[in-house]
């Protein structure tokens, strides 16, 4: 009888467990069988960890400043906090989304506003040669293939502070890195 209340117990406590964190399929790529990714639905649920205003990588800028708000999988952000390394499958999305000053009661500085586009960066070892892949999604877009290296890979590995990501503009993850030893400090120079 106590044995059969213990086991009743647990398989409560289980289902509960199972509730609480429920693993989204969209939390991992999921590709086509022509090997386009599939858009991720849910990213906006994921660790935010921070937003560009404006960032331009040409000396000119931008004329209207756009914010770039970049998503992680909270699996991954986890994994990043105990190692300060990517783990496989990681998955990173930066949305772009357009910038107003006037709008109620603003006068000053800028809100953000219409979502302009999104491009997603993969770490996948066996399914890439390169390990790190690319996609862009115009539009409601659902899939994508992956851009060749020379469009996004290359930058990302000449000037990225860890791994392919850019750890010197996410403010939380940047002390892990360094604690770990995985920062390239060599990257904040200013070019
Ligand atoms: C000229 C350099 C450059 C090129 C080319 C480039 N990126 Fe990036 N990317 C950046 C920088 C800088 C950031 C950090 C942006 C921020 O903090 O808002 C970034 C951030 C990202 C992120 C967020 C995760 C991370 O790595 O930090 C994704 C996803 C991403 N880029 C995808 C792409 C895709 C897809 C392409 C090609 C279509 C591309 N990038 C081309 C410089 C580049």
């Amino acid at each position: 009888m106590k044995k059969n209340a213990l086991g009743i117990l647990l398989a409560v406590f289980c289902l509960a467990m199972l509730a609480a964190a429920p693993e989204s399929s969209s939390d991992h790529p999921q590709f086509t069988a022509k090997n386009e990714l599939m858009a991720p639905a849910d990213y906006r649920q994921w660790v935010f960890l921070s937003s560009g205003l404006g960032m331009s990588y040409s000396p000119q800028g931008a004329d209207h400043p756009m914010f770039t708000n970049v998503f992680v999988p909270q699996w991954a952000y986890n994994e990043f906090l105990k190692s300060g390394k990517w783990p496989d499958h990681s998955m990173f999305v930066v949305e772009d989304r357009g910038s107003e000053t006037k709008g109620s009661i603003n006068h000053g500085g800028r809100f953000q506003t219409d979502r302009m586009g999104m491009a997603v960066e993969v770490k996948d070892e066996a399914r890439f040669p390169d390990k790190w892949a690319y996609f862009g999604f115009n539009g409601d877009a659902q899939t994508s293939s992956a851009a060749p290296k020379q469009v996004c890979w290359q930058c990302h590995e000449d000037h990225a502070a860890v791994e392919h990501t850019f750890v010197q503009f996410y403010p939380t993850l940047k002390p892990v890195a360094q604690k770990f030893g995985t920062y390239k400090a060599s990257r904040e120079q200013v070019q």
